[in-house]
């Protein structure tokens, strides 16, 4: 990222602190919502290996983790660039969770995991570091891990990055769908080929 880039990313993070302080983003509490995290919680049981190891890349004020049942995972980080997000989170104390405040652009994980999930994230990750984020990721994944992918209506200009690499294949692709037309979410499955 050049100078304005960063001057922007860092907008942006002041932006979600803003927004996360006012409670804006409680409006992911919804049951139309909810159906969303139900498939990646569907998606983590079905083609992970049993108590996977999670990593959660912008993951807001930890609804996922809150949602999945701690028997279900030995281990879940979620990281996220607002550290008001994360103030959230953190205090929620949930069990075998950690959360860390850090921006995807610039995040080395100190270990690998099984599961690693970009829910409503992706798209927000700078379009010149999009490739970038996705080659460490797939470097801090476990052998037999998958790639949990999550974005609001088409994603334009984001699914080739799982789609045409030739180092992941799809194990699924989904569209959670609502009563209302214009609200769904494309769901992507990929492990390593
Ligand atoms: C729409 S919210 C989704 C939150 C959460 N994944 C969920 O679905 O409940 C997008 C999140 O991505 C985070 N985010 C955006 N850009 C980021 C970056 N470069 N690094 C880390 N987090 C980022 C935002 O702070 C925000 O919490």
């Amino acid at each position: 990222m050049n100078l304005l880039d960063k001057f922007h990313n860092w907008r942006r993070k002041q932006r979600w602190n803003r927004q996360y302080k006012q409670g804006r983003w409680q409006s992911l509490r919804s049951e139309k919502e909810a159906l969303r995290y139900q498939k990646i919680i569907e998606y983590i049981n079905r083609f992970s290996l049993k108590n996977p190891s999670i990593l959660d890349i912008g993951c807001g004020d930890g609804l996922l983790t809150e949602r999945i049942s701690p028997e279900d995972y030995s281990f879940f980080l979620g990281l996220d660039f607002s550290n008001e997000s994360i103030k959230i989170a953190s205090e929620k104390r949930l069990p075998k969770a950690e959360f860390l405040t850090a921006d995807a652009v610039k995040f080395h994980p100190k270990q690998k995991f099984d599961v690693i999930i970009f829910n409503e994230a992706f798209y927000y990750i700078h379009e010149t570091e999009k490739q970038n984020v996705l080659n460490r990721m797939l470097k801090s994944l476990t052998e037999d891990g998958i790639i949990i992918t999550s974005i609001y209506r088409e994603g334009h200009g984001c699914w080739q990055y799982f789609k045409e690499d030739k180092r992941l294949k799809e194990l699924d692709f989904t569209t959670v769908t609502t009563d209302e037309e214009l609200r769904y979410w494309k769901i992507g499955v990929y492990k390593k080929s």
